[in-house]
Parts: C-alpha cells; sequence; structure tokens
C-alpha cells in the first residue's frame, strides 16, 4: 500500500548539459515506471533538469538545504531558493554532510524542519557506519538519527517524509547490506516511528534502502516487506542502470 520511490543522489556529478543530456536519456526508459521516480541532482542543474522533465513522470530533487529563510550563510541554499529552481524533493543528513561537512542530528534536524516548513518534500538519510554495527549498535543508533530529525514534526508532516536508510559501509564500496539486513534495520525505523507517532503514521513512512543498490541486486531487496524503494548513488549516474533499478518490477 505504500508506493515505491525510486531516488537517485547525483551527488557531484554532472554539468548542467551533461545533467539535462542524462535526463533526455533516462526519460523514454522510465516512461512506465509503476513507482515515484526522483533525480536528486546538484542545485545549479536543478534550472535544466526541471526543463528537461517536463512531460515526464520524474521529479526533481536538490541534496541540501539551509535551514534558514535567509541571510549570512555564504555559500548556502535556501528551501525558496530550491524551490524556486525546481527542486520539489531534497535530500537531508546524507552521510557524506555529516561525515565532511560536519552535519549533525542537531542540524538535520534544522534543515527538515525548514524544509517541510517551505514545502519541499524531505529524503532523510541516517545509518550506521561500519564499527557502530560491529558494535552492536545500529539499532539505538537509527532509532537516535530518525527521532532526532523528526524532532518538532507533527504526524501529519511525519508521514510525508520519506526515510532512507543509507549503512555508511555499503556506501559506494560495491558492499550491500543483505537483503534481511536491511529489512531488519528499516523495521527497527519503523517500529520506533510507531512508538512514537503511532502504528498509523508509522505504515505510511516510505523508508528506502541505499548503499550500492544496482540492476542485480534490487530486486531482492525490493521483494522485503518493509523496503519501500531505494536512494542510488553510482548506478544513478547512467540511465540504462538507472531505469533498470526503476523498473525493478518489470
Ligand atoms: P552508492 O549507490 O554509490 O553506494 O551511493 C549510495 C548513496 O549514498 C545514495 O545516497
Amino acid at each position: 500500500m505504500r508506493k515505491p520511490i525510486i531516488a537517485g543522489n547525483w551527488k557531484m556529478n554532472k554539468t548542467p548539459d551533461e545533467a539535462a543530456a542524462l535526463v533526455e536519456a533516462l526519460k523514454p526508459l522510465v516512461s512506465d515506471a509503476a513507482c515515484d521516480v526522483v533525480v536528486c541532482v546538484p542545485a545549479v542543474d536543478l534550472h535544466a533538469v526541471k526543463a528537461a522533465v517536463k512531460g515526464s513522470k520524474i521529479h526533481v530533487g536538490a541534496q541540501n538545504v539551509h535551514f534558514a529563510e535567509k541571510g549570512a550563510y555564504t555559500g548556502e541554499l535556501s528551501a525558496d531558493m530550491l524551490l524556486q529552481s525546481g527542486a520539489e524533493y531534497v535530500i537531508i543528513g546524507h552521510s557524506e554532510r555529516r561525515q565532511y561537512f560536519g552535519e549533525t542530528d542537531a542540524t538535520v534536524n534544522q534543515r527538515v524542519k525548514a524544509a517541510v516548513a517551505a514545502g519541499l518534500k524531505v529524503i532523510l538519510c541516517v545509518g550506521e557506519k561500519k564499527e557502530e554495527r560491529e558494535a552492536g549498535y545500529t539499532d539505538a543508533l537509527v532509532e537516535y538519527q530518525t527521532l532526532i530529525a523528526l524532532t518538532g514534526l507533527d504526524k501529519k508532516e511525519v508521514e510525508k517524509v520519506v526515510i532512507a536508510y543509507e549503512p555508511v559501509w555499503a556506501i559506494g564500496t560495491g558492499l550491500t547490506a543483505t537483503d534481511e539486513q536491511a529489512n531488519e534495520t528499516i523495521g527497527v525505523i519503523r517500529q520506533a516511528l510507531a512508538r512514537k507517532y503511532g502504528k498509523g503514521t508509522a505504515n505510511k513512512v516510505r523508508i528506502q534502502y541505499g548503499g550500492s543498490m544496482n540492476p542485480k541486486n534490487v530486486k531482492g531487496l525490493m521483494a522485503q516487506p518493509e523496503i519501500d524503494g531505494g536512494l542510488i548513488g553510482g548506478a544513478s549516474l547512467k540511465a540504462e542502470d538507472f531505469s533498470k533499478v526503476v523498473n525493478f518490477d518489470k
């Protein structure tokens, strides 16, 4: 009953011209997708990508947003700027932002609140590092990251947030969580949502898996009952590969 959502996270790849070309190549390949299809692109590509997706089912997203409406934050972008540039979705709290740019659970929460208030659809990333999994902290950690990030939202707002469970050790490494590992941890996130917001809300939230998801492993992951989609890095940069992930059910 939850509609699957497959999103590409292009990270720091593709100039505006390359971005438009990738979307043009992708369009015919995903024209009968049964899931929601999103491409989260560098902010400078938004304009070109918004124009290129016209007449298709592809939705457009950004990869980060600042929490202030405006002001002296050199190099940052507000929710309104992203919306006006064509973004409908925004990724928040990606592990690369946490790892390389000092993002914390508290700033992730501020960004989530600002994005939701402005009308952006949030893809919230959570996930444990290798040493945290090995030490047995995965469940506690993803619960903590999720609940802090959503603090201040009401149930209706929480229902619209997409959560991406991305084990850090599986990102860009070719290592994927097993289907069962991904399903189990996503189940832990859903139970945490149920305890805080009630089962009705928890059952509406779409939770993706992310981390080396590709045309080969997508079917097994998507067959798991808790997994509602994917956040795709490397495999979203080639139209054919991404379309195969999107068309996992064909
Ligand atoms: P890869 O698919 O390249 O492992 O990246 C996953 C990711 O970080 C998506 O946000």
